[in-house]
Formats: C-alpha cells, sequence, structure tokens
C-alpha cells in the first residue's frame, strides 16, 4: 500500500520540529506553555521585531514575572517600562486585561477565543494565537507572516488589504485541529526566516512543492500591495525648560550645578497618552513657533531639528531652549544626567539627546 502523501500541515509541522526558534516565551519540548508569558508576547511582537523585543520580554517577566505583579503594577512604572516600543495603548492595554484576569476571572487566564476577546486589547490576532499557542485550542493566527506566506502558497493577486479574506480562507483550510499554536509558530517562523519579504530562499522552503508562488516564478510579488497614500507632513515645537536649583547648603569646595529640565505627562487620550514626555506646542500642518511654552523664558530656536515617523503622520519638531530662575512652573523637574531613566517615548528621547548636549552651548 502506498504511504498517504504529506499535506501542507504535516510538512509545515515537520519542519517546525527541527528548526523552530529558541524563543524565551516559548515553552521546551514536554513544558507547558505559561499563558502570561505568551500573551505578553504576543502583544510585544505587535509592530515590533523578535529582536527588539527579546531583551524587554526579559527585563519585563524579571520585573513582573506572573500577572498578579503586573495587575498589582503602578501604571506609571508600566508606562515607563514599554519606552521605546512604541503603540504605547498596548501597554495600558495590558495592564487592564491584567487586572481584568485578577478581579473577573480570579487570576486564571480565559482559555477561549471568545472569552479572551473580552479582555482588554485582545482583538482578534492576540486572542487566536493565545488560544491556540498558550492553550492548544484550533484557532486561526494571521499575522503579517503568515499573510504573506499563504498569499504566496496560494499566488493570491488580490491586492492588500481586500486579499485578507480570501488568506483568512486559505490560512483556516491548513490549520490542524490538533497542534494549532505550533502551526502557527511555524508558519511565522517560515515568515521570519525563510519566505522573506524581500529575496525568499524557495529552495529550502518545506511548502516548495506546495507552493503557487514558487511556481509563478515570481514569489516575491505575493501579497501584492495597494499603493501607499502619502503620509501628510505635520510640525511642532519641543520646549526644553532648564531650571538650575540653588546649591544645597553644604560646604563643598566646587559646588557642581545640578541641571534639571521640565517634563509632563502627555494627556491620557491621546497620541502618546498617558506618556513622560517633553512639553511640546500643537502638531500641525505648519510651524507654530513659541505658541504652547509651557513658561516665560528667554526662548530660543536651536539650528537643529528632529524628525519621526508616525504610523499616519510624519513629524518635524524645531527645538526651543529656554531657562527659568528659582524653581520654575509646577511639573516634574528631572535631572538632565538621568534622563535615560524617565521612560521618554522614542521621539522625546531622540530629542533629548540633541537638547541636552546644544542647550548649553
Ligand atoms: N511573531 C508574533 N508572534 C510570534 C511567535 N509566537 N513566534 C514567532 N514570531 C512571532
Amino acid at each position: 500500500m502506498r504511504a498517504k502523501p504529506l499535506s501542507v500541515t504535516d510538512r509545515l509541522l515537520g519542519w517546525y520540529d527541527r528548526h523552530a526558534r529558541d524563543l524565551p516565551w516559548r515553552a521546551k519540548p514536554g513544558e507547558a506553555a505559561d499563558p502570561y508569558r505568551v500573551w505578553l508576547s504576543e502583544v510585544m511582537l505587535q509592530q515590533t521585531t523578535v529582536a527588539a523585543v527579546r531583551p524587554r520580554f526579559a527585563a519585563w517577566v524579571a520585573r513582573w514575572p506572573d500577572i498578579a505583579s503586573l495587575a498589582a503594577a503602578d501604571e506609571a512604572d508600566v508606562m515607563a517600562a514599554w519606552a521605546g516600543l512604541g503603540y504605547y495603548a498596548r501597554a495600558r492595554n495590558l495592564m487592564r486585561a491584567a487586572r481584568a484576569v485578577m478581579l473577573e476571572h480570579d487570576g486564571v487566564f480565559p482559555r477561549t477565543e471568545v472569552e479572551l476577546r473580552r479582555l482588554p486589547g485582545l482583538g482578534a490576532y492576540t486572542a487566536a494565537s493565545v488560544a491556540a499557542i498558550a492553550f492548544g485550542a484550533r484557532a486561526v493566527v494571521v499575522d503579517a507572516n503568515v499573510e504573506r506566506v499563504v498569499a504566496r502558497l496560494r499566488a493570491i493577486d488580490t491586492p492588500l488589504p481586500a486579499a485578507r479574506p480570501a488568506i483568512r480562507v486559505a490560512a483556516d483550510a491548513i490549520t490542524p485541529a490538533l497542534r494549532a499554536g505550533d502551526f502557527a509558530q511555524g508558519m511565522m517562523d517560515l515568515g521570519a526566516t525563510i519566505c522573506t519579504p524581500r529575496g525568499p530562499r524557495c529552495l529550502l522552503c518545506p511548502l516548495r512543492q506546495d507552493c503557487a508562488g514558487y511556481a509563478s516564478g515570481v514569489p516575491e510579488r505575493f501579497p501584492i500591495k495597494a499603493a501607499k497614500p502619502v503620509k501628510p507632513q505635520r510640525f511642532g515645537t519641543i520646549f526644553w525648560l532648564e531650571r538650575t536649583p540653588p546649591p544645597l547648603p553644604l560646604k563643598m569646595e566646587e559646588p557642581i550645578a545640578l541641571r534639571e529640565v521640565l517634563l509632563v505627562t502627555r494627556p491620557a487620550a491621546g497620541l502618546l497618552g498617558g506618556m513622560r514626555a517633553l512639553p511640546t506646542g500643537p502638531w500641525a500642518d505648519a510651524p507654530h513657533g513659541f505658541e504652547n511654552a509651557p513658561a516665560e523664558a528667554d526662548w530660543r530656536l536651536l539650528d537643529a531639528q528632529v524628525s519621526h515617523a508616525f504610523t499616519h503622520f510624519d513629524l518635524q519638531l524645531a527645538l526651543a531652549v529656554g531657562t527659568v530662575e528659582g524653581h520654575g512652573p509646577p511639573g516634574e523637574w528631572w535631572p538632565v544626567a538621568e534622563l535615560g531613566a524617565a521612560g521618554l517615548p522614542t521621539v522625546f528621547a531622540k530629542a533629548a539627546r540633541v537638547l541636552e548636549r546644544l542647550a548649553c552651548s
């Protein structure tokens, strides 16, 4: 009797058994997955690369090793620990979901996609990935890597995002009832290491003989992307306000001038909401100079500017520096030498590095 030919699913799982990446949130063979670590990693990995997530994940679980410790954490500490990872609503939702699991589920993660989706911040992708990877449920997990692998495998030639329903149907058709979590992670690993956006390494691919994209001779053509709309350009001003507090009444031979800079907490509702930041004026279609300065001061503009690309717009920031006598306006006055510990989002950390150097020149 001839053996049944291997399916796409069998081939992918066999490849994963041999080539799975060793990642800190994955259970080792024979170990049970920890839903807290799976959930945290899936949230961190949305929009952020595995290489960037690795050290941040390790630091996070050293500080908050389980859902109970995260639920009890101070929100400002959680937001600051997320600094640099971007998309800060993810951090606020992590806290909210941790508290909901403690209060509404006795500290035990719900196991089904439907229940997981009721937690703050858990959309279709996160609920499916946690259900499959942490609890072994059959769930269809489609992230950008899976989207690319499937679009190539079936040579789906509708442009994104209109292709998403067809990609989902095709992913569903190859997702197994057992080992759906391994299957999802295998697809992600294949997308990250072999079926890469540019220069896919088809000769190493376990799905080559099943792949309509490979057969077409131009697999990198898939998924087809709709032309990107041009991003709007916005302008703003960052205000670097320094004060030098009076020296302490210590009899030091040479008192060291302690530089302090004014930090604010951004309004909860807007972009980078709830994050510690340097004060800024409006981010608008044209430069606004010194509008919305945090205090009257000897403001001057530096020659340098800082640019940052957000998802929906590009931002160009003028840099204004000023000093105040005495206590200055209320806010958090932060030692300039310790700004690295303030947990500033990337755009402000970038500006602070320039300002710290140029403000006193
Ligand atoms: N990207 C998102 N989730 C992932 C996972 N569990 N393994 C590898 N890459 C991923």
